[in-house]
């Protein structure tokens, strides 16, 4: 697949990285544009390119970015494509975030509104990017990490899972979008490492 990062710290740096490695063709981008990027795109293997390029470039798009830039996101390169939302919420980061305070909203359905003819699922965010690039394990491992994923379209968590799978990982299913309270920061599953059948359970358990 082309994968485009928009982001490239330390998310955008990990999952560009495991994606070359399995095979993907990758453009990385930030804000400053792709003349900051140039050790890294030799580092990883991968193209860079501005964000609007990234965004075109793709036909899986991949947010990597604070939170709080998230309305700096184009819009209309990204209509009609499968867009991976990994970002977090943090509010000594972000600033305050009434909506997200009050659990009346998700960050996720907050991209999905910024980006309403794109489709988001929100996955990668619930794990530490350094357990991301080592953690990695075989199926049927028992050391064999669960790492959530939610949205509202099947097929799009069918290619999101997929790419759990060839980072080393199981994937579980939460839902739909809405369902990604679930595993955001604060909750008991966020960046604990728990396999498939734990991950659910906990999942279950969750408290808004
Ligand atoms: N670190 C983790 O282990 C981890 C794990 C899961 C999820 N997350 C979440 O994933 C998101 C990214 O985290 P991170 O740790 O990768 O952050 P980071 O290391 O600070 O990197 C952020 C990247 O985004 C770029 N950026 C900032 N504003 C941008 C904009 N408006 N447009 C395009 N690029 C922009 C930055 O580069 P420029 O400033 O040069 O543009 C930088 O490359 C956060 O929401 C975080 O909470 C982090």
């Amino acid at each position: 697949m082309k994968i485009g990062i928009i982001g490239a710290g330390m998310v955008g740096r990990a999952i560009g990285k495991l994606a070359v490695g399995s095979g993907h063709e990758v453009m990385l981008s930030n804000s400053r544009g792709p003349q900051t990027l140039f050790s890294l795109s030799r580092a990883i293997g991968c193209e860079v390119g501005t964000v609007e390029e990234a965004a075109a470039f793709a036909e899986v798009v991949v947010i990597a970015i604070p939170l709080a830039a998230y309305r700096s996101v184009p819009v209309a390169p990204l209509e009609g494509k499968l867009v991976i939302d990994t970002d977090n919420y943090y509010v000594e980061r972000d600033g305050s975030i009434p909506e997200l305070d009050a659990g009346e909203t998700t960050t996720s359905e907050m991209l999905a509104r910024h980006l309403p003819r794109s489709r988001i699922v929100k996955a990668f965010n619930a794990i530490i990017m350094d357990d991301l690039e080592k953690g990695g394990r075989p199926a049927g491992s028992s050391e064999r990490r669960a790492l959530p994923l939610a949205g509202d379209n099947s097929a799009d968590k069918a290619i999101v899972a997929r790419l759990y799978e060839e980072f080393g990982f199981d994937a579980v299913d939460v839902g739909l979008l809405a369902e990604g309270w679930r595993f955001e920061r604060g909750r008991p599953v966020y960046c604990v490492p728990m396999n498939a059948s734990g991950l659910k359970d906990a999942l279950a358990k969750a408290i808004r």
